[in-house]
């Protein structure tokens, strides 16, 4: 076994490098505490760690400890070149116990300033699978012991947890940076769009009013087409708009106590009309002793009205809908059953994704598919589970789960 002759205390310390590295979403800070971690781990005065440019095929270092600012700013090693360099080419740790004495790299050990000196050092790759992304460098022993086998062994195991944490913070970064470029977009473009949206639907709005004289049966009739989809668009720059702040994370819980009676009273006033026109009947059923969780109240509703809209649309005439509020442990589960048209089960995973919209339904054609997948937005923030289950011809119930005491304010 590699590591049995490691102290409790680098034990301890190499548990508390892997939890801490993995934390990071932000690559900066990742670099930054998995070298400090390295350096304690190892005993280290000096460290770096270096990124690969793909495109240059250089190495820069991201950061450094114990080296002049200046130094660390501007070094720039060519895949090939020099001991990191090495490292990077053969994708294998190096370990060199004297630099003074190494045949193949002594003389960079002529190179240094008096600013630093290298005695001792050991580099090692940081890959993701086969590829290398850059090199961790540690360099001279505090207590002025040379490196050691121990120390590669222990280098490679915390250099691989590097590599996948740079990684996933990287890739965490882009994908706000896109969100961010797209709520931009979509920002920009809603605004544009529903000036002359709100012109043309105010003079339409104004002509059925027979301002320019009374509209015949079947021009009234058109014009409020026309209406109808000037409102579906406005609805759906809403949403597309919802979704982007929630996906660029603009969208911050206002978490509040809330009372989820209140909540679902209020959501089911707004489908009462359409509920009774349909001649549905509406039921709630509360099996918690307190209805009140830590939440933010206008998300929340949006995700049960959502439901309940749903519900409505696609539940025949003379159907039911039913809300349930049931406790859960530390949870509290939320649920919305109708006796409509069900969803096949093939089609049960896909429908909280954008734009889906399943079934055969005529019903089909009036949505625009994304009032699901908000919900599952918000409830993702609210770190929640969303799911439907269905039996096709009797009818879906969809259900989320929220935690009670959703303590700290998310931002995602
Ligand atoms: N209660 C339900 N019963 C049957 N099918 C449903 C139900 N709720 C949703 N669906 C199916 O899932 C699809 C996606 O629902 P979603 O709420 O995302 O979109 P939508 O209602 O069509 O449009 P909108 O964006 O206006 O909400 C629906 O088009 C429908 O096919
Ligand atoms: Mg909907």
């Amino acid at each position: 076994m590699k590591f049995k002759n490691l102290s409790h205390e680098q034990l301890v310390r190499i548990i508390d490098f892997v939890k801490e590295t993995h934390s990071y979403m932000d690559a900066e800070k990742c670099v930054e505490s998995a070298l400090y971690r390295v350096s304690e781990i190892l005993g280290t005065e000096l460290g770096s760690i270096m990124l690969l440019d793909e495109a240059s095929k250089q190495l820069f270092i991201k950061k450094a400890k114990g080296f002049n600012g200046e130094i660390a700013k501007n070094t720039r090693v060519n895949v090939g070149d020099g001991i990191a360099g090495w490292v990077a080419m053969t994708g294998e740790p190096l370990l060199i116990r004297d630099l003074a004495k190494d045949r193949r790299f002594g003389k960079f050990k002529k190179k240094e300033t008096k600013r630093y000196s290298t005695d001792s050092l050991l580099s090692a790759p940081l890959k993701i699978k086969d590829k290398v992304i850059g090199v961790v460098n540690v360099n001279n022993k505090r207590t002025k012991r040379i490196f050691g086998k121990k120390d590669v062994d222990i280098i490679m195991l915390l250099s691989d947890h590097i590599a996948l944490a740079i990684q996933n913070a990287v890739a965490f970064e882009e994908a706000k940076r896109q969100a961010k470029l797209k709520l931009d977009f979509i920002s920009n473009v809603s605004h544009e769009l529903k000036n002359p949206l709100a012109i043309v639907r105010e003079a339409i709005a104004l002509m059925i009013d027979g301002v320019t004289g009374k509209a015949k049966k079947d021009q009234a009739r058109i014009l409020e087409i026309a209406i109808t989809n000037i409102d579906r668009l406005r609805r759906l720059l809403d949403s597309l708009l919802d979704l982007a702040k929630l996906e660029a994370g603009k969208a911050t819980i206002r978490r509040a106590y809330i009372d989820l009676k209140k909540l679902i009273e209020d959501s089911v006033e707004f489908i009462k009309i359409p509920a009774k026109k349909k001649s549905i009947k509406v039921k709630v059923k509360y099996s918690i002793k307190d209805s009140k969780i830590w939440a933010d109240y206008d998300k929340i509703t949006q995700v049960v009205s959502n439901l309940l809209s749903n519900a409505v649309k696609f539940t025949p005439g003379k159907g039911k809908i039913e809300i349930r509020v049931e406790q859960q442990e530390e949870k509290v589960l939320i649920s919305v059953e109708d006796s409509g048209a069900g969803i096949k089960k093939d089609d049960l995973n896909k429908l909280f994704n954008r734009f889906e919209r399943v079934g055969t339904s005529s019903k089909k054609a009036e949505g625009l598919g994304l009032g699901l997948a908000i919900c599952k937005e918000i409830v993702d923030i609210h770190r929640g589970e969303i799911w439907a289950e269905s039996r096709l011809h009797y009818g879906s119930c969809f259900n989320f789960l929220l935690p009670k005491d959703l303590r700290k304010d998310v931002r995602i």
